[in-house]
């Protein structure tokens, strides 16, 4: 009797500590999860195709007027041969990474500063987390293209994406609409015209 009451007391109190951990591990403040957020970001890469660049000669560096707006949208692409995208061969990228070519088509990184119209500014933190875990743009439409990489973000928890998701909200938002992007046979048609 005595040692079923010993351990109805070690049962109740570890589930108290238990309660208390996940209790005060999910009360980080709004201030604590954009601080978070931004360290995932830095280290997560998003700057690195996310971000317009400026060219230096030790490559381009994200441009910190314009954070993670997105491929611009005053698109000039250069000429693209196709032939050089051809299977077991190459996948083409501008010079500040935001436009990618390959068999998937071209692909723009897109706005993520929380302009309402061009970014992800109407996104809830539940579109961003379904998006980044089931791989469909904004959580149920088309798949998100390459080199978006989801799959590996899709690892993150879902306090860590809201995280991310909350210090996106915070930076400033930057009206850029991101061109959609363009199936591989039109990759043809628009080397064509050039
Ligand atoms: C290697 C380049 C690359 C990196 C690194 C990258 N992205 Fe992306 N991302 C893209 C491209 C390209 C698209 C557009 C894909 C498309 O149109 O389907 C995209 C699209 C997105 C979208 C829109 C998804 C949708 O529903 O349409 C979100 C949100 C996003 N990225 C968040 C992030 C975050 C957060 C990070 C960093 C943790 C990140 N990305 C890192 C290239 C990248």
């Amino acid at each position: 009797m005595k040692n079923k009451l010993i351990f109805l007391a070690i049962i109740t109190i570890s589930v108290f500590f238990l309660l208390v951990q996940i209790n005060c591990s999910s009360k980080m403040t709004k201030d604590e999860q954009v601080a978070r957020g931004k360290y995932l970001v830095n280290i997560g890469g998003c700057n690195d195709c996310h971000s317009p660049k400026i060219m230096t000669s030790m490559g381009p560096v994200p441009d910190t007027t314009r954070l993670l707006s997105g491929q611009s949208s005053d698109l000039r692409l250069p000429p693209i041969d196709t032939a050089m995208i051809a299977d077991g061969k190459w996948i083409i990228t501008t010079g500040d990474l935001n436009a990618w070519v390959g068999p998937w088509g071209i692909s723009f990184a897109a706005n993520l500063t929380p302009d309402s119209s061009t970014g992800i500014g109407l996104w809830t933190p539940d579109i961003f987390i379904k998006a980044m875990r089931q791989g469909k743009h904004m959580g149920s439409g088309r798949d998100i293209l390459p080199p978006m990489p989801w799959q590996a973000i899709a690892g993150l928890t879902d306090k860590d994406l809201d995280c991310v998701f909350a210090y996106l909200q915070s930076i400033p938002a930057i009206s850029n609409r991101v061109p959609s992007p363009i199936p591989p046979n039109m990759i043809v048609q628009m080397s064509k015209k050039k």
